[in-house]
């Protein structure tokens, strides 16, 4: 693979205009020699290329040392480019398009013509989303070409919520990096089916069930979501273990008075702990590192600090990890989703 000198290009995102932005014509000039560059979106940093070529798409897959089989979901900027990327869009996607574009969905449409087989990994249906971010949306105009792009880390880690993030995971791998500042969702977009009878969610994120059924009616979750074990997930990216720290981590589903014990075990063995709390919690806990991912009354934030903190446990001394679990409802669906990955099933029950 070839080596890079990764810049980071620094943009304000609240600024009135980036139309012209120097910084985001240098990503473009990169994204048009068909390079990849990461870049923010409203959800976490995205790694892109140009989605029409299968150059740029080998890179993409190269950098984050990603399966071939998982597919790669195709970012927009207008509604005109739906054209030879969808074959057609049925009714019921439309109206979550009109309901929830620009934002953190991405709908599987049947494939157009013009999407290459490299970025559905074979599939005959392709994911496509409409980033709510300034930066992402300057990027794909100024560049003219929808972009592949998935989350810009190294596969299997958590995604990245900062250009810093970004940096530690793929610098040299790459040639850039948008600094648009942390992005605001924190989890990934919600994938839904739109090709099969019912709508389906493949993977929770951050527009949740309850807003969709309020546009669209009944949807459904993927039977491989709602029991991992004994079923295959539709969405091919959902099969592998992924957001996880270097140290196991346990996800408790009990009270933090359980989880202390759990850990004063662990620590009578000479062992180093970690737990990741909500902030109401943080002070209930004895451990050699606890860390704080938001608050269990804002489910939001949580989604928002989640990745931050699975990802500080890398710098901390911890070597085993428990985790405080969330309702499952509004965004707690995603965040539940994306912790019982990063614990790869490892669920103690009080
Ligand atoms: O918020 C997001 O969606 C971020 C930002 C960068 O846009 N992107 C992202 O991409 O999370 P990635 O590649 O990390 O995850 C894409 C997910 C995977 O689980 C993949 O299997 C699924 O979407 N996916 C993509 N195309 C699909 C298709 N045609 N059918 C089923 N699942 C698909
Ligand atoms: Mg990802």
């Amino acid at each position: 693979m070839k080596e890079f000198t990764t810049n980071i290009w620094s943009v304000d995102k609240e600024s009135d205009s980036l139309t012209g932005h120097p910084q985001i014509i240098q990503a473009s000039l990169w994204i048009k020699n068909n390079e990849v560059i990461a870049f923010p979106t409203e959800t976490v940093y995205g790694l892109g290329g140009n989605a029409e070529s299968d150059e740029a798409i080998e890179k993409i897959f190269a950098a984050k040392g990603r399966p071939s089989d998982n597919p790669l979901i195709v970012h927009i900027s207008s509604l005109n480019q739906l054209e030879g990327l969808a074959a057609h869009i049925p009714k019921r996607a439309q109206m979550l398009m009109d309901a929830f574009w620009p934002g953190p969905l991405t709908l599987v449409l049947p494939k157009g013509d013009n999407v290459s087989k490299r970025v559905t990994a074979g599939l005959s249906t392709v994911g496509i989303r409409m980033p709510d971010h300034p930066v992402a949306l300057e990027l794909i105009s100024e560049s003219g070409l929808p972009l592949a792009a998935p989350s810009a880390n190294i596969s299997g880690r958590p995604s990245p919520t900062t250009a810093q993030h970004v940096y530690e995971d793929l610098k040299g791998r790459i040639a850039g990096i948008l600094d648009g500042g942390p992005t605001g969702v924190g989890v990934e977009s919600t994938v839904v089916d739109c090709t099969s009878e019912k709508l389906t969610i493949l993977r929770p994120g951050g527009v949740t069930k309850e807003q969709l059924e309020e546009v669209a009616g009944e949807i459904i979750m993927d039977p491989g979501l709602v029991s991992p074990d004994t079923s295959v997930p539709k969405s091919p990216g959902m099969k592998y273990t992924h957001y996880a720290p270097n140290a196991p981590l346990y996800l408790v589903d009990g009270t933090p008075a359980f989880i202390q014990q759990l850990v004063d075990k662990e620590k009578a063995k000479g062992k180093k702990t970690g737990v990741l709390s909500c902030d109401e919690h943080t002070h209930l806990y004895q451990a050699d590192t606890v860390l704080p991912c938001g608050s269990r009354d804002a489910l939001e934030s949580v989604a928002h600090h989640l990745y931050d903190a699975l990802r500080a446990f890398n710098e901390s001394e911890a070597e085993i990890i428990f985790s405080e679990v969330f309702p499952k409802k509004g965004v707690g669906t995603a965040i539940m989703n994306r912790l019982e990955k990063s614990a790869g099933g490892k669920i103690i029950k009080e």
